[in-house]
């Protein structure tokens, strides 16, 4: 298991690329399940998790490769349409095999993917959905088994926006002919990013991005060619970092119509921000002023960025809260933000910060993927050395992420154990 040692203070300087979107790359990667043809996609980044997912293609039968963010896959041979408790449990998008397999061969079976780190994350919005497109759903000895001779188009409406069912109700409504109605879905720039590559492969999908998707399904999909979009989640991360730094960093590769309520609480925060084509320029306040956020479906803040702006306010001048809607178990980083000497107060879904720490470097551990990159922003604003522990976390979502820091000025170190 990999640590970073990270030397603090320091301050960022200069430009970073911004990588493409993991959340993005995911549920396309998957899509191609749903065509007998080649599909290429690029801009895709080089992580474990996209790792995991080309496990997943290559166990089901597909022949995949990935270099340099182009990944692309094409069919040799029979589908097998599971995959196992292993793989599934490295990685909860997997699920998102489900409607791309039942739409196209009746049948799936995985494994059942659990609780993790930041809370009990069911899949009854997923399951209720198949359902209602005519698919029977059992389990058994630990997996989830579903299938339907064909599937039927449905108006489904979903008793909360998640992002996972959204993407696998889409994709198995672009391979069911008729039109299918999605109430309430996820707004998520991802969302639309999916939405373009269904289009791509010939299905109609009008409203990606709105409450309504009306999916109109072809009867067979063809390979396609896609580019994702930047991450706006690691995009966030930086930004953020060189707020907390005192810093001045340039970013592109970025969108910043996906950066809204983000753009919007840093202002407030003190910070400038200025957007110009793809590329965004951040000058941290002089004064950290404290700012409350609240997580929410998109638009609102995502809770992908709650563990980083908490590492920032606690070097704000004052105290903020920070209330998290999304996850019930997603302050694992408050108690190691506490070890550095930020001053926090966990109660049920509000996190009371309460700044100005004087940071100090100490070991601390990545209890999951957003809240190890809170911990690199701490240690870096910390004074003296930090030891990152289970940077496998962070290797899930972040592309080389000390390669850049480092290149921006930061001291950190990879070591392997
Ligand atoms: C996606 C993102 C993840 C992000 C999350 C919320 C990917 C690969 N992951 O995860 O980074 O943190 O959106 O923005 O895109 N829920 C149910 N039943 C369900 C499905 C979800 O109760 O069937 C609940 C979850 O437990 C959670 C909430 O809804 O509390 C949000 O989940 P969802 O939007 O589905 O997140 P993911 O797609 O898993």
């Amino acid at each position: 298991m990999d640590s970073f040692i990270v030397k603090g203070p320091c301050r960022l300087k200069g430009r970073v690329k911004i990588s493409g979107s993991k959340n993005s790359s995911l549920p396309i990667i998957f899509a191609s399940l749903l065509t007998d043809e080649k599909c290429e996609i690029s801009n895709v980044p080089q992580l474990a998790d996209i790792n995991s997912a080309a496990a997943i293609l290559s166990y089901c039968g597909k022949k995949c490769s990935f270099f340099s963010g182009k990944f692309s896959c094409a069919e040799e041979g029979e589908i097998k349409t599971e995959a196992p408790y292993d793989m599934v449990r490295k990685m909860r998008a997997s699920v998102l095999i489900a409607g791309p397999m039942l739409a196209r061969f009746g049948r799936v079976k995985f494994a059942l993917p659990g609780g993790c780190a930041i809370g009990v994350r069911p899949i009854d919005i997923h399951l209720d959905a198949f359902s209602k497109m005519g698919a029977s759903v059992s389990f058994e000895g630990g997996n989830v088994i579903i299938k339907a001779s064909s599937l039927k188009p449905a108006r489904i409406n979903f008793k909360f926006p998640s992002v996972g069912a959204t993407e696998n109700v889409m994709m198995a409504a672009a391979l069911t002919k008729g039109e299918t109605v999605i109430y309430n879905a996820a707004r998520e720039p991802e969302i639309s990013d999916l939405a373009e590559a269904l289009i791509k492969m010939g299905a109609d999908i009008k409203g990606a991005g709105e409450e309504i998707i009306r999916i109109r399904g072809a009867s067979k999909l063809k390979g396609f060619s896609h580019e994702v979009i930047c991450d706006r989640i690691e995009a966030g991360t930086f930004i953020i970092a060189a707020c907390a730094l005192k810093s001045e960093i340039e970013l592109y590769g970025v969108r910043k119509e996906h950066l809204g309520s983000l753009w919007r609480k840093l202002i407030l925060s003190g910070a400038e921000l200025f957007s110009e084509k793809e590329k965004v320029f951040v000058s941290a306040p002089q004064k950290i002023k404290p700012v409350n956020i609240s997580t929410g479906p998109y638009p609102l803040f995502p809770t992908d960025l709650q563990a980083q702006w908490m590492a920032y306010m606690s070097l704000a001048e004052g105290k903020s809260r920070i209330s998290e809607n999304i996850f019930e178990n997603r302050f694992m980083h408050a108690a190691e933000l506490m070890r550095m000497g930020a001053k926090i107060e966990v109660k049920g879904k509000d996190a009371f910060v309460n700044g100005p720490a004087s940071l100090s470097g100490a070991p601390v551990m990545a209890s999951d993927l957003r809240a190890g990159a809170a911990l690199v922003i701490g240690a870096m604003a910390a004074k003296g050395q930090s030891l990152v522990k289970r940077v496998y976390h962070i290797d899930r979502g972040y592309e080389k992420i000390e390669e850049k820091l480092f290149s921006l000025g930061a001291d950190i170190k990879r070591i392997k154990e």
